[in-house]
């Protein structure tokens, strides 16, 4: 277990039968860029199994937070989400990842385009500070298929506005823009439909997509990514090809390579 660390669960929080989120403590020498992943296991094992999990909480934090999905056959989460207050994990000592702000071109308007967990690294992206300095408006889209996996929808739309180191970059800079595909709810089908048609810009009150002065980041169902990244292209955007090249939009490349 040399190259992983423990940390012990500090809270955890239930969302519905499918998905949880949890807080533990954060090594002192574990250093990241907003947007990447760590591997994380239970340290019960011998040899841990470990999953890659994104950081869904900000580098300025002195803890770090996680938001799963509950598999229930699977190999790690059957057993991660009986997790409790003082239980131990393990966290590998190295973050990585293609999700950084770093790796996209300057630009006016950032859309982050999330399905599911795929929410994660972007909780940690519009906490970051640097990318309200980078972006004037930044568009946070999450589908899910049911409204109760609108996980941290109240913390968007409420508790970050009233963040005392962020708040106000929030409330004047964040768009959040919530859709459900199986379920009534005010804004309804997959983000690819709003983007394909138009809605999201209609609803929004907003300027269609640009590839001169907006970027996008991508994670979630590797369909989706595979479908946005395509509407991205036809509109002429171009991807990052790789770690430390700036491009329009990046995508989490440890799903596709
Ligand atoms: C770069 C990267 C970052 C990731 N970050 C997260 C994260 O922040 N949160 C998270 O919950 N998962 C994340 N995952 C997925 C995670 O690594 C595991 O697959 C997940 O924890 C399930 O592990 P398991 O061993 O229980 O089941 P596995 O054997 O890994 O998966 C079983 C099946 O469950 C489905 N599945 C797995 N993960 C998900 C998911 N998140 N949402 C919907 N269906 C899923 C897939 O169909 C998969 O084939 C990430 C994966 C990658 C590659
Ligand atoms: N850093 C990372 O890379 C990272 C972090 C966290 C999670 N993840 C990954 O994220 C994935 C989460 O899965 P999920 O919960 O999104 O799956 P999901 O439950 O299959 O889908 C959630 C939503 O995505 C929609 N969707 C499915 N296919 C789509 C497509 N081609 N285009 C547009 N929308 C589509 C679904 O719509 P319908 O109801 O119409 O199907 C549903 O509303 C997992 O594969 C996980 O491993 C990655």
């Amino acid at each position: 277990m040399k190259n992983l660390n423990v940390e012990t669960v500090l809270d955890v929080h239930h969302w519905n039968d499918k998905l949880f989120s949890f807080k533990t403590t954060r090594h002192q020498s574990l250093k990241f860029r907003n947007g990447e992943f760590v591997m994380i296991g239970l340290p019960q094992d011998e040899k841990p199994i470990v999953r890659a999990y994104s950081i869904a909480s900000p580098n300025y934090e002195d803890h770090l937070e996680f938001f799963s999905i509950k598999v229930p056959n699977g190999a790690l989460t059957s057993k991660l989400q009986h997790l409790e207050k003082g239980s131990q994990i393990v966290v590998s000592k190295k973050p990585t990842g293609t999700l950084v702000i770093d790796d996209l071109k300057p630009g006016k308007r950032l859309f982050l385009f999330a399905t599911g967990t795929g929410l994660a690294p972007f909780l940690s992206i519009i906490q970051d500070p640097d990318t309200f300095e980078k972006f004037d408006q930044v568009i946070l889209c999450h589908g899910v298929r049911h409204v109760s996996e609108l996980a941290y929808k109240e913390f968007i739309e409420h508790e970050l506005k009233a963040h005392p180191y962020i708040g106000e970059m929030i409330q004047q800079h964040l768009t959040y823009f919530p859709t459900v595909t199986r379920e009534d709810f005010p804004t309804q089908g997959r983000i690819t439909e709003h983007l394909s048609n138009g809605s999201l810009f209609t609803l929004l009150n907003m300027a269609p997509l640009d590839p001169e002065t907006d970027r996008a980041m991508i994670c979630g169902n590797p369909e989706m990514l595979k479908d946005i990244s395509e509407l991205l292209n036809q509109a002429g955007f171009e991807i990052s090809p790789k770690t430390g090249i700036q491009g329009d939009y990046v995508i989490e490349r440890a799903f596709v390579d």
